[in-house]
């Protein structure tokens, strides 16, 4: 048995470890262990503190929810005020000379004298909060209220992984409160919103919304739902610490403490700086994996800061210049439906045009008819459009009091749409799926020329020139009717179409030519079977080998494949149990549309077997077509988007949401150099990163 000494020592070192990885996850986003190692070393926390639970202290990670649901929240009056800051909606540079020339005024600065020194950061879309440590101990969490006092949100907070519970280093202050931004990530609301969606949930409105509502929860587990995440920015109460000279270096000392701070700032010179900062952030805004709603600019010497003082709440040290809105007001002029590659009818909200998240936006998709349901979206609405990072532009609520006809009806899909309104097939729901689709299959044309685009596209049969007014004209005309049908096409029939000169005419039928010689998985991936995207494709290519085994193969043989389940060997075996499609397929094989067959491979070789990549960013060398065959290659396989399944993110210049999501859950992440290291046939993808 182990001594009461002994268990405390291993309590204190397994807290440790565990804040140490905790802060290499959260707030470096670097993870140097895999999950399981940390969720090994929290259990045996947890374990050892269940058996001796005279050990658990405020501040063991395995405190961080705790407690019990409040009734309500107890006040807290701040001891230095939270002040709020002057916003100004920027339209040009000239807000940020015009707040330079008002600090050169208050400090009589003359024209010679150097230019100002400003610190540079971002405007996080969240909630301010006050964080109080004492001797290095988190002991309370505030929200902002008025400024004076404002409600302790302690428990809620304390579930903020970032947020260290006890400050790193050995001496540290005796008080200490930081001042920053608690807000929810993109990933994290898009991760939420879905699994409310899918348990028949209410999404949240948007990322701030879902943070200001995780704050304010009364029960700190249902807090702990909804990830949040928190930047430092700032000072309130101070005893006991040497406070560094200037903001940026006040930044980066409690970047030291532990406290997670943001990369995105600067030091610049002068009004000029300013603007480059601006300019540099307002272009890579959509890319970050959060809300901003702007920049400030703040005086970097803390001394010239006491100098210019305050004027009512707000800091003459200090501005905010706005990016333009991501959500706006706007009108439903109607709502109509598209109706996609699969059928689905996707309901479309019509907009009267409106400038949101920097441009204008005229189209917001509504989803299925259960999220018309749920947001009541009717025709002649006044609605919450937004418009944020790369997600297309949706709808988020309904401003009920401005309906101005009461009596407009509920839009019912299946009433309005009871036949596809392109074909006029009857539409279904099946059970199980929110969408309605239109049973038409490859006779309705909306379906065919979403069926002829996907079969000429670049990974899939790569005919070059084949854009969608040439299909457009195609299907209207009666031309084509089946992807067969291209190989059928003659010079006459094509330069007689609209904007088709000889030339243009002759280069398409070289590309249709060109096209017949492919691979197996790039003629599977063309066919648009459902949920069979390019990376199943190859799968399926590599394990059958050749077309008429996977034709005629049943449901188990599918299974057996790599990564294939059950729903997708379904929707292969349907395929082709249609006879029109093997009709299709016979066609196109006469037509001379060929590929190299392979002996099945049943498991897959080379030095990156079984790895899953995604590819994000620009890459200094390469095109990322290229470093994807360089990881097939190798027999890796390149996916589209990032799961815990993810064995390497491969990331390049500009990466966006895929690399923060790569950093969220720890995927290993590469960058062109790594890689290539990796593809070395003496490394045959042993490496340790
Ligand atoms: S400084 C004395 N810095 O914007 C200055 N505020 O009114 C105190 N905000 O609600 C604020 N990002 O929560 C500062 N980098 C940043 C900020 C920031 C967001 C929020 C803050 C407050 C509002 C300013």
């Amino acid at each position: 048995m182990s001594s009461p000494a002994a268990i405390a020592e291993r309590a204190h070192k397994l807290r440790e470890q565990i804040n140490y990885h905790n802060y290499r996850y959260y707030v470096l986003d670097n993870p140097e262990i895999p999950d399981a190692e940390f969720d090994r070393l929290f259990r045996e926390l947890q374990a050892l503190e269940a058996e001796h639970p005279e050990i658990i202290s405020p501040d063991s990670p395995t405190q961080r929810v705790g407690g019990q649901p409040l009734e309500g929240f107890a006040q807290v009056r701040h001891r230095v005020p939270m002040l709020s800051i002057r916003t100004e909606t920027d339209i040009e540079s000239s807000g940020a000379y015009n707040f330079d020339a008002r600090i050169r005024r208050e400090l009589k600065l003359k024209e010679d004298d150097p230019p100002i020194e400003y610190a540079c950061e971002l405007k996080f879309d969240g909630l301010a909060i006050s964080l109080r440590y004492e001797h290095g101990v988190l002991v309370q969490a505030a929200t902002r209220g008025d400024g004076e006092t404002g409600e302790d949100v302690t428990q809620n907070v304390r579930t903020i992984h970032c947020i260290p519970l006890r400050l790193k280093g050995n001496e540290p202050p005796a008080v200490l409160e930081v001042r920053g931004e608690a807000y929810m990530s993109r990933p994290d609301f898009e991760r939420y919103n879905e699994k409310q969606r899918e348990s028949g949930g209410t999404p949240l409105v948007n990322p701030r919304n879902g943070a200001a509502g995780s704050i304010r929860q009364l029960d700190p587990a249902m807090a702990a739902q909804r990830p949040l995440s928190f930047y430092a920015y700032g000072l309130g109460e101070v005893a006991g610490w040497a406070i560094p000279a200037s903001h940026y270096a006040v930044l980066d000392a409690l970047s030291d403490l532990g406290m997670p701070v943001s990369h995105e700032r600067a030091v610049v010179q002068g009004p000029q700086g300013l603007v480059q900062f601006h300019d540099d952030i307002g272009r890579r805004r959509d890319s970050l994996p959060f809300d901003i709603d702007g920049v400030v600019y703040k005086v970097n010497s803390l001394e010239l800061q006491a100098r210019l003082g305050f004027v009512s709440r707000e800091p003459r040290w200090a501005v905010a210049h706005k990016f333009p809105a991501q959500e706006e007001l706007t009108v439903v002029e109607a709502i109509e439906v598209q109706v996609g590659r699969t059928g689905a009818l996707t309901p479309v909200a019509r907009l009267k045009p409106v400038f949101v998240g920097g441009v204008t936006v005229s189209n917001a998709t509504l989803h299925n008819q259960d999220e018309i349901d749920r947001l009541d979206v009717r025709e002649g609405d006044t609605v919450i459009v937004r418009r944020a990072g790369d997600v297309i532009p949706e709808v988020v609520s309904v401003i009920k009091d401005r309906r101005l006809h009461t009596d407009a009806p509920r839009f019912e899909m299946l009433k309005r749409y009871p036949v596809c309104p392109v074909c006029g097939s009857h539409v279904a729901r099946q059970e199980g799926e929110a969408a309605i689709r239109c049973t038409g299959g490859l006779y309705c044309p909306a379906q065919r020329k979403q069926a002829l685009l996907h079969f000429a596209s670049r990974r899939a049969m790569d005919i070059e020139g084949l854009g969608e007014k040439l299909v457009d004209q195609l299907v209207d005309t009666g031309i084509v009717r089946t992807p067969a049908d291209l190989y059928k096409l003659g010079i006459a029939k094509v330069a007689s179409l609209e904007r088709m000169a000889e030339k243009s005419a002759s280069n398409l039928l070289a590309a249709i030519e060109k096209s017949k010689h492919t691979t197996l998985a790039r003629f599977i991936f063309a066919l648009g079977i459902r949920n069979v995207g390019e990376a199943t494709a190859k799968d399926i290519a590599a394990h059958f080998g050749n077309l008429d085994a996977l034709m005629n193969a049943d449901e188990t043989a599918f299974v057996e494949v790599p990564d294939v389940g059950p729903i997708v060997a379904q929707s292969i075996t349907q395929f082709f149990a249609e006879p029109h499609n093997r009709e299709v397929v016979e066609q196109l094989r006469a037509a001379g549309v060929n590929w190299q067959d392979a002996v099945p491979r049943r498991k897959p070789l080379g030095a990156l077997a079984d790895k899953t990549f995604v590819l994000t960013g620009t890459l200094p060398s390469m095109s990322r077509d290229e470093a994807k065959e360089k990881i097939e290659a190798a027999g890796g396989k390149v996916v589209g988007s990032v799961s815990k399944k993810t064995d390497y993110v491969v990331a390049g210049a500009e990466a966006g949401s895929k690399l923060s999501k790569a950093q969220e859950l720890g995927v290993t992440i590469l960058d062109e150099d790594a890689l290539l290291l990796l593809l070395r046939p003496e490394v045959q993808g042993r490496l340790d990163f």
